[in-house]
C-alpha cells in the first residue's frame, strides 16, 4: 500500500519519560516538544503531506495548574519559532478552540496560519484545546445558527475544526496506553490504528519509518470485500 498521506499522532507519554528519569514531568514535556519538531522535519523529508499532534486536549485542564502553566509556556516557545515554519515551507494549522487560550498564544496562533497559508509543503496540523466532543457541539451549534431545515455529510465535514483537512489515513499514539482520548473520533472513521509502547520523547525518524511501514503492511477495506477478489 501507498506511504500514509496524513498521519495523525497522539503524543503521550511525556510524564513517564521524565518520571523514568526521576525528573519532573515538566522536563518529558520540553523533549516531547523537540520529538514533534524532529517528526515534522522526518515527515516533510519522507513525502507526508499532512501530520496532525495532539498537544493538549480539552480535557488536560483538568491538570494540576503548575503543569498547564508549563505547557503553556512550551506552546509559547513552540509559536515563537513562527519564521522558521514558514522559511520552511510548512503551512500551520490549529484545530480546537483558542479563545480559551491566554491571548498572547491565540494571538501568536492565528499569526502563524496568516503567515504560512500561502506555504504548499507538508500541512502540520497542532491540535491545542481540541476534543471531539466540543468540536461537534461546536459545528452543531454553527448549523443551528445558520437555521437550516436538515445537514447532509458534507455540511457537518465543514463544520468541524478540519475542514477542507483530508481525514488521517494513520492515527499513531504513543505511551502504550490503548485509547484515543477525545481525538478525532469522526475524522478517524476508517483510519489505520497503531499503538506503540514507545514514549513520546523518545520518537524520532526511524521510528515515523517503522509506523509507516507497518502501515504499509495493512489493507483498507472500507466496508468492502477486500482482497481484490471478484468471488462471491
Ligand atoms: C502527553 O503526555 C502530553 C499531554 C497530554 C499534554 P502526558 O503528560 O500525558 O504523559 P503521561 O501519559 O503522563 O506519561
Ligand atoms: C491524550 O493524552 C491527550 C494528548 C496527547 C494531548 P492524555 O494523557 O491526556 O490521555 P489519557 O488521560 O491518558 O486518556
Ligand atoms: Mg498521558
Amino acid at each position: 500500500m501507498a506511504a500514509p498521506s496524513h498521519i495523525a499522532f497522539i503524543m503521550d507519554g511525556n510524564g513517564r519519560w521524565a518520571k523514568r528519569r526521576g525528573l519532573p514531568r515538566k522536563y518529558g514535556h520540553k523533549m516531547g516538544t523537540e520529538a514533534l519538531e524532529r517528526t515534522v522535519k522526518a515527515a516533510a523529508e519522507l513525502g507526508v503531506k499532512y501530520v496532525t499532534f495532539y498537544a493538549f486536549s480539552t480535557e488536560n485542564w483538568t491538570r494540576p495548574q503548575a503543569e498547564i502553566d508549563y505547557l503553556m509556556d512550551t506552546f509559547r516557545d513552540f509559536l515563537k519559532k513562527g519564521d522558521k515554519y514558514k522559511d520552511d515551507n510548512y503551512k500551520l494549522v490549529f484545530i480546537g478552540n483558542l479563545d480559551r487560550f491566554p491571548s498572547d498564544i491565540a494571538d501568536m496562533a492565528r499569526s502563524l496560519v496568516d503567515r504560512t497559508k500561502a506555504n504548499d509543503g507538508l500541512t502540520v496540523v497542532i491540535a491545542m484545546n481540541y476534543g471531539s466532543w466540543e468540536e461537534i457541539t461546536t459545528a452543531i451549534n454553527s448549523l443551528i445558527a445558520e437555521k437550516v431545515a436538515s445537514v447532509s455529510e458534507e455540511d457537518v465535514k465543514a463544520a468541524l475544526y478540519t475542514a477542507g483537512i483530508p481525514f488521517p489515513d494513520l492515527v499513531v499514539r504513543t505511551g502504550g496506553e490503548v485509547r484515543l482520548s477525545n481525538f478525532l473520533l469522526l475524522q478517524s472513521a476508517y483510519a489505520e490504528l497503531l499503538f506503540t509502547d514507545v514514549l513520546w520523547p523518545d520518537f524520532d525518524k526511524n521510528e515515523l519509518i517503522r509506523v509507516i511501514d507497518e502501515y504499509s503492511k495493512r489493507e483498507r477495506k472500507f466496508g468492502g470485500a477486500g482482497g481484490g477478489d471478484a468471488e462471491a
